[in-house]
């Protein structure tokens, strides 16, 4: 799966429907003016949030990878972006922003880039929205024998290094929400899982692949049948895959309106 532009389009229409949009509304009533996206890839988070309301806000998008970004809106020149790699945190271009967005990010990230994040945003009394992170469960129907091995097997892979020391996986947006809280933010969490149906095949069929290749990195042996029995179930098989939605945001600090 990765984070092959192919891949993110595909994804694409399931996280539109997932994405809570209660929290979406939230983030955008705070008004912001000078939003930064982090490891925004083709600009995923800023589409959802131009569709949910015409905004005015000016983007700045962070991500590692310049063929994603070469994808994302411009926005009659309203968006920036920005070649950098996230792990160095105190380059993260904050200055000006009044609102910090991520997307499908949380899940990779590991405790300690998510701590040094968190102290970033509360040092400047900036609020975080991040949608679309993995929460660790799936489940199918019809059900399997090994949906739940398959499942043990994928949430370990999810927790080995992708690039920010090891990932807290299906933990990210819960570790977040604590990290914040301990802040003193205000934080809410809303659940944004995947449902997909028949009418989904082709996210379906590629998913599968990258859950049975990801179980395998994991030590699980009985990958190829469940691979293989999936696949078959694909014309009629449902799936369920839990992802979760957070808005943190700090207490009111007018001081804090000059960000560093
Ligand atoms: C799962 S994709 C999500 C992309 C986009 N936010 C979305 O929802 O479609 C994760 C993104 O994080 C970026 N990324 C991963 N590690 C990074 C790093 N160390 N520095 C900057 N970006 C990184 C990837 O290039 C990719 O675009």
């Amino acid at each position: 799966m990765g984070f092959a532009p192919d891949w993110l389009s595909l994804r694409a229409p399931a996280d539109r429907a997932a994405r809570d949009a209660g929290l979406l509304a939230r983030a955008l009533a705070l008004g912001p003016e000078q939003i930064v996206d982090l490891g925004a890839g083709t600009g995923a988070t800023l589409r959802a949030m131009k569709a949910a309301q015409p905004l005015r806000a000016r983007w700045t998008l962070v991500d590692n990878d310049p063929a994603l970004l070469a994808l994302a809106p411009r926005l009659e020149g309203r968006v920036t972006c920005i070649q950098a790699d996230l792990t160095d945190l105190g380059a993260l271009p904050l200055h000006g922003a009044s609102l910090v967005t991520a997307s499908a990010l949380l899940d990779l990230v590991s405790d300690a880039w998510l701590g040094g994040l968190v102290a970033r945003l509360a040092e400047h009394g900036l609020p975080f929205y991040a949608a679309l992170s993995y929460d660790g469960a799936m489940s199918w129907t019809p059900p399997d024998p090994a949906d739940a091995d398959v499942t043990h097997a994928f949430n370990a892979d999810q927790r080995s290094d992708k690039g920010f020391g090891p990932a807290l996986g299906p933990d990210g947006a819960t570790r977040a929400a604590r990290l914040f809280q301990a802040a003193g933010y205000t934080v809410e969490l809303a659940q944004s899982p995947w449902v997909l149906g028949p009418q989904d095949r082709a996210l379906q069929a590629e998913l599968l692949d990258g859950i049975a290749a990801a179980a395998t990195r994991a030590g699980y042996s009985g990958s190829p049948a469940w691979l293989a029995a999936r696949h078959a179930a694909l014309g009629h098989a449902q799936a369920l895959i839990g992802h979760i939605d957070l808005l943190a945001v700090p207490p009111e600090a007018p001081e804090r309106k000059a960000h560093g």
